[in-house]
Parts: C-alpha cells; structure tokens; sequence
C-alpha cells in the first residue's frame, strides 16, 4: 500500500496519510504525493473541497526526521516539501483536516491553511521546531500570530507547548471536538457539504478570506531559507541524533 492514499468521493478528494508505522512521518515521496494530490484538485472543476486525514492514531509526526539528517549534509531543503507548502498556499479549493492523534511539525503547521479542522479528542497538535534547534515553517510565522495571537502563537511555535483538541478549538485552529470513532465520518460530511456549496462562490469567497497569497508563499520561502541554515546547526544536530538513537 502506499505511504498516501488518494481517492475521490464524488466531488471530495481524499488524501490519507498512511504510515502508520513511523507515526506518519513524511518521507519526500510523501511530500511529493500530497503536493500532487492538492495541484491536481486546485487546476480541475470536478474536486470541490479536499480532506486531508491521517491514521486513527496519529495524524502526522512531522518530517522524516531521518530526511532532515540527509538535507543537513546537503545543505538543502527537499524541493519535494517546497512542492508541497507552496501547493498547500496556492490551493484554489477549500481544504478540510481531519486530525486523531499527535499532530507533530508540519502535521500541525498543515493545519493553518486549511478551512476546516476536525479533531478528535485524542488529538495534539505540537511544533516542536525550537527545542530541535529548528525553525517554524509552512508560512506559521506569518499565519499563527494573525490566528491566535502572538502570545498564544509563541507558546506553541516557540516553546513548543502542545495544545490539546480543545486548546486548539480555543485557539482558532480546530472547529470541532468529536470523539475519535466519530471523526472520519463527520469530516467527511464537512468536506461533502462545502463540495455542494456553488463552487464559484466558495472560491472567491475563500480567496477574499485569505488575503495574499504572494504574502504566504514568499513567508514560506524565507522560512525555508533560514531552515536550511538551522538545520546544519550544531543544536539541530544534536536535537535529531537524540531522537534517532533514543533507546525505547
Ligand atoms: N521521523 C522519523 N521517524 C519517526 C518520526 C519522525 N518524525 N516520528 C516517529 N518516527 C518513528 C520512530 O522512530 C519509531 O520508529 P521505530 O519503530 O523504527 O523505532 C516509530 O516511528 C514509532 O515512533 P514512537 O516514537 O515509538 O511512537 P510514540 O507513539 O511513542 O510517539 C510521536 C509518537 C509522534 C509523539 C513521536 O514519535 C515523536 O515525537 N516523533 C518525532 C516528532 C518530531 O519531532 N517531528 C519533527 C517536527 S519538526
């Protein structure tokens, strides 16, 4: 099976994360795949609304940690997870998540640029960027703040505090709180009820909404910039080799 599942439903795209395995954590193939998915459904009429899910146990656990080892000897960033972000900021269609589980990195950064997100009350979003010597990416430097303040922004890109379901529906991040056998269901009703919705409408309404796109997608550039640098980092280093040989 591969590591992302893609599938339509009627007019919903579905885009599941499935290695369960390694949390879903996301290898490059991955970044490759979701970006696809998402540039494919923006160009065409027939996808509606997209639904990002992950397994019923984690969301997502950010980046292959063992991928940002390889790029920090390269020196360079995936142009695959680029792909992706820019793919993530650009999206003509609305964008709903559904999220059991940690949510970890880009798992949660993710999560900013889509219009709906479903938790279920096993979920944990966290971006522990900082503490790996690490940066925030995505566009969530420029896109937190404005959601839930600095304040509260700071707390969870910087000091990397995780926010349980229902911090992050107090925070803006999360619509609804649903037990987890609920989850995929309800989700998939959201995503299937915008579907119906005039779809000229949505997307010019959503556009409106958004601001500029340019704004997003050149933050998104000058974070990876300086992800590059933080990623050769001695903290950076150290913080992945930790993770990578921890004895469990
Ligand atoms: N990159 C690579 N492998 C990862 C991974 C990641 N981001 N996250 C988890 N894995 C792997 C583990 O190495 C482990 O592999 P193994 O079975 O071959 O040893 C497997 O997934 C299971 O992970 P484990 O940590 O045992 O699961 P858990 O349920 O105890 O914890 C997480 C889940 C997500 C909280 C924990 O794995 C974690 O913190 N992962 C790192 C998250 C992270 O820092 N991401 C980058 C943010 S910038």
């Amino acid at each position: 099976m591969p590591d992302v599942l893609i599938s339509n439903e009627g007019p919903v795209r579905k885009i599941r994360l499935n290695r369960p395995d390694k949390k879903n954590a996301l290898t490059l193939a991955m970044y490759e795949a979701m970006a696809a998915a998402i540039e494919d459904a923006s160009s065409g009429d027939s996808v509606r609304c997209i639904l990002i899910a992950g397994a019923p146990e984690v969301f997502c656990a950010g980046n292959d940690l063992n991928d940002f080892v390889t790029m920090a000897r390269s020196g360079g960033l995936g142009e695959q997870i680029i792909r992706f972000l820019h793919a993530l900021a650009r999206c003509e269609k609305p964008m709903v998540a559904a999220v059991a589980g940690a949510a970890v990195g880009v798992g949660t950064t993710m999560l900013l640029h889509c219009d709906q997100v479903i938790a279920a009350d096993t979920a944990v979003l966290m971006t522990p960027f900082v503490s790996l010597g690490l940066l925030p990416e995505a566009g969530s430097s420029l896109i937190a703040p404005r959601l839930m303040g600095h304040a509260r922004a700071f707390s969870l890109l910087v000091m990397g505090k995780p926010l349980t379901a229902e911090e992050a529906r107090d925070a803006g991040i999360v619509n609804h709180v649903l037990p987890a056998d609920e989850l995929d269901a309800h989700a998939f009703n959201v995503a299937r009820d915008i579907a119906a919705l005039p779809p000229e409408s949505v997307t010019t309404a959503r556009r409106l909404m958004r601001g500029s796109v340019e704004e997003i997608v050149a933050r998104i550039d000058e974070e990876a910039e300086a992800f590059k640098t933080r990623l050769a980092s001695p903290e950076a280093q150290k913080a992945l080799a930790t993770f990578l040989s921890r004895k469990r």
